[in-house]
């Protein structure tokens, strides 16, 4: 049995698996540029995160209908199953989607649907964080957030993605602070590619729960010591940090100095189909590669949930928070 775990951050549309994208093309008429899943494959070796976010938009072209939302999901909620996910939190891009003329209810409904049945197939309960692509401006923000009121019972908060540099926080304190009055919860990406003073924004401008990815806080100690006093969750995501060139290999990742400094650390997939591998890869890739022993990635599991927005279920929380205790890891299955 897997060790138990949730994923907070996710991009649905980064578990578009190279065969699930061929279906798609095929059952919507969709030509792709690449010949087979193989030359899509060979497709994934980035440079950092714009390389990969071209591929990555280019890609969704075969998502069209709520059914192409909903296997999507589905198919991500199996395989994360398979690996321990007993709560996951996932982000979706409105609008990439509303881009290519596909409405944000075919969106949410497709995936509303699949999580909608999540507890019961997979037993994985569920979270929808809507993303605001930070390169396109606030204004297209505002509307997406507008355009989502009628779905808000499916939507629990606001994240922020895209291409980073550049594009700091602050462009969207307006569309938070209307997400917040509309009583959703927030998160954004901060601190993958661009400095930590994208950070102290999230935090003050936004007024962000959680920092996505977060890496680059450690090259400013006092916000080191600003999270770690505030508790703030950093979800983190060593495989994408490797693959998107933030950090030259997994040795180097800095996640056991940022455990050993008391930060709150989470691990979890960002896009798996494109950087090999899911949020249970994840923890065995750095297990392996920073060698941490079998505590240490129970308070990584331990972390996962308490930093997870289940606080409208606390009952659940507690009782996976008691699985990851009794945890045994002889029970683990070997590779
Ligand atoms: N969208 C999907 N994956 C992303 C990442 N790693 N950073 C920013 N935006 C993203
Ligand atoms: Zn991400």
């Amino acid at each position: 049995m897997p060790l138990p775990k949730a994923e907070l951050h996710l991009h649905i549309e980064g578990t578009l698996e190279p065969e699930l994208a061929f279906t798609l093309a095929a059952r919507n008429g969709v030509e792709l540029p690449f010949k087979d899943t193989e030359e899509l494959r060979r497709a994934y070796l980035f440079e950092d995160l714009q390389s990969f976010l071209d591929l990555y938009y280019g890609l969704m072209a075969v998502l069209h209908t709520v059914r192409d939302f909903h296997d999507l999901a589905d198919a991500y909620l199996a395989r994360a199953a398979e690996q321990g996910v007993r709560h996951a939190e996932i982000f979706f891009d409105p609008q990439a989607h509303t881009a290519r003329g596909v409405p944000i209810g075919t969106v949410i409904e497709g995936l509303g649907r699949a999580l909608d049945a999540s507890e019961e197939r997979h037993g994985i309960s569920t979270r929808l964080i809507m993303c605001f692509l930070r390169d396109e401006s606030a204004e297209s923000a505002l509307a997406t957030l507008e355009s989502a009121k009628p779905y808000l019972n499916r939507i629990t908060a606001v994240g922020l993605d895209s291409a980073e540099v550049g594009h700091p926080p602050s462009k969207f304190r307006e569309v938070y602070e209307a997400a917040g009055a509309l009583g959703l919860r927030k998160v954004a990406h901060a601190g993958e590619e661009g400095p930590p003073s994208y950070i102290h924004e999230a935090l003050d401008v936004l007024g962000v729960e959680r920092i996505d990815h977060g890496l680059r806080c450690v090259e400013d100690q006092e916000l080191v010591a600003r999270l770690v006093r505030e508790r703030v969750p950093l979800t983190l995501c060593p495989l994408s940090n490797v693959r998107l060139r933030a950090i030259d290999t997994l040795e180097d990742h800095p996640l056991r100095e940022m455990m050993d400094a008391g930060l709150l650390c989470t691990v979890n997939s960002d896009d798996p189909a494109y950087f090999g591998g899911y949020v249970g890869d994840t923890f065995h890739a750095v297990r392996e590669a920073l060698g941490l022993d079998e505590e240490r990635l129970r308070e990584l599991a331990r972390n996962s949930f308490e930093a997870s927005f289940l606080d409208d279920d606390e009952e659940r929380r507690a009782g996976l928070l008691a699985e990851v205790a009794a945890y045994d890891f002889a029970t683990e299955l070997p590779e």
